[in-house]
């Protein structure tokens, strides 16, 4: 019997404050003009200090999926968590998940590829339930990144395009061959891992947290090599979403909806226009979450489908870019 994987339920969560391109302008150096055209950005979102934290949005957003899926938390057998912002620099947002939501003895798992964290923990879910090791399995994903911007001139293309949040998804097992995920694509390139990173705190000095390393110069702000980032998204998305549909045969007239990693309404426009397909068919909510990172796929699927956009029998495509560079896709028949 060949098991495939479906995806039964999907959650949100957004923290409440709404932080418009006018209100960042107040304090750098941008404007509401500047951000819309360069990203399609009309607001984000910014986490509440001592009460969102990466781990609780994530069990928020796990906890619609969850019930969504028609499930209780102890029906979950592994847990997948893809963040670029965890809790504590150790344990993972995994075992906080499981610990919050009260899941027996499960295995919990971190994914750590930033902005294609989600896709990634799809393909690990889909390779556990297709071997029958685990039949319910929840990917998370989930960032606060809201408070750690430089907000002077140097970091301010950062600060105006990403933002917080966290979505999740209950992957179970379907013995119907016809549904489910089709293929997962994953690749990832390490010469261009210092082109958007976050540096410090790092294991590389004697001493972990140390004032002293603690510099501008060491990267204590995350540094982004836009212009760099943008060339190779461009690319990279066409060719991963390519490369699903070759490997199943299929077109790009075949898909219903793409759901991109909302990296930048750019990005994501040129990417349509390679494909010459109609824009209802690549769904974006970029202009009011911004660049979510690890969350953005699951907030986006979890929205497109409350809005009635995924639908049963649907071909719908997932793919994202991001730091590494790491790139990914899957192709889900609905
Ligand atoms: O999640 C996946 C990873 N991230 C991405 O996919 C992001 C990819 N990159 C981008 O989205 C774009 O490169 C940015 C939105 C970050 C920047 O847009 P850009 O069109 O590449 O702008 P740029 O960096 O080439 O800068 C153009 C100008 C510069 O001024 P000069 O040198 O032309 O006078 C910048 O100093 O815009 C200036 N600038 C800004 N101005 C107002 C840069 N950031 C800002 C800002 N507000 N926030």
């Amino acid at each position: 019997m060949a098991y495939r994987t479906i995806i039964t339920g999907l959650g949100h969560y957004v923290p409440e404050r709404v932080v418009s391109n006018n209100e960042l302008a107040e304090v750098i150096d941008t404007s509401d003009e500047w951000i819309t055209e360069r990203t399609g950005i009309k607001e984000r979102r910014w986490f509440k200090p001592g009460f969102d934290r990466t781990s609780n949005m994530g069990t928020k957003a796990a906890l619609m999926a969850i019930e969504n899926a028609g499930l209780i938390p102890n029906d979950i057998d592994f847990i997948i968590f893809a963040t670029l912002s965890p809790d504590y620099n150790f344990p993972g947002c995994g075992v906080l998940v499981q610990k919050e939501l009260g899941i027996k003895e499960v295995g919990a798992l971190d994914v750590r590829t930033q902005c294609t964290g989600f896709v990634y923990g799809v393909s690990i879910a889909d390779q556990y339930i297709k071997t029958g090791m685990y039949k319910t399995i929840l990917v998370i994903g989930s960032e606060i990144q809201s408070n750690v911007f430089d907000l002077s001139d140097k970091g301010r293309d950062l600060a105006v395009i990403f933002g917080d949040g966290a979505g999740a998804a209950v992957l179970q097992v379907c013995e119907d061959e016809n549904r489910g995920v089709l293929s997962t694509h994953l690749h990832s390139e390490g010469q261009y891992a210092e082109e958007l990173c976050l540096l410090e705190p790092g294991s590389r000095h004697a001493k972990r947290i140390d004032m002293e390393t603690l510099t501008e110069e060491n990267g204590i702000w995350p540094y982004m090599n836009g212009r760099q980032v943008f060339k190779h998204a461009v690319v990279r998305f066409v060719q991963i979403i390519n490369e699903a549909l070759e490997a199943n045969g299929l077109k790009p007239e075949d898909l219903d909806l793409i759901i991109p990693h909302q990296a930048n309404l750019r990005i994501s426009e040129a990417v349509r226009a390679h494909f010459e397909l109609p824009k209802e068919k690549f769904y974006n909510n970029i202009q009011k979450y911004g660049n979510t990172t690890a969350a953005s796929i699951p907030l986006a699927l979890s929205e497109a489908w409350r809005e009635g956009k995924v639908k049963e029998g649907d071909l719908i495509c997932l793919a994202s870019f991001g730091s590494g560079f790491t790139w990914a896709s899957t192709l889900i028949r609905w």
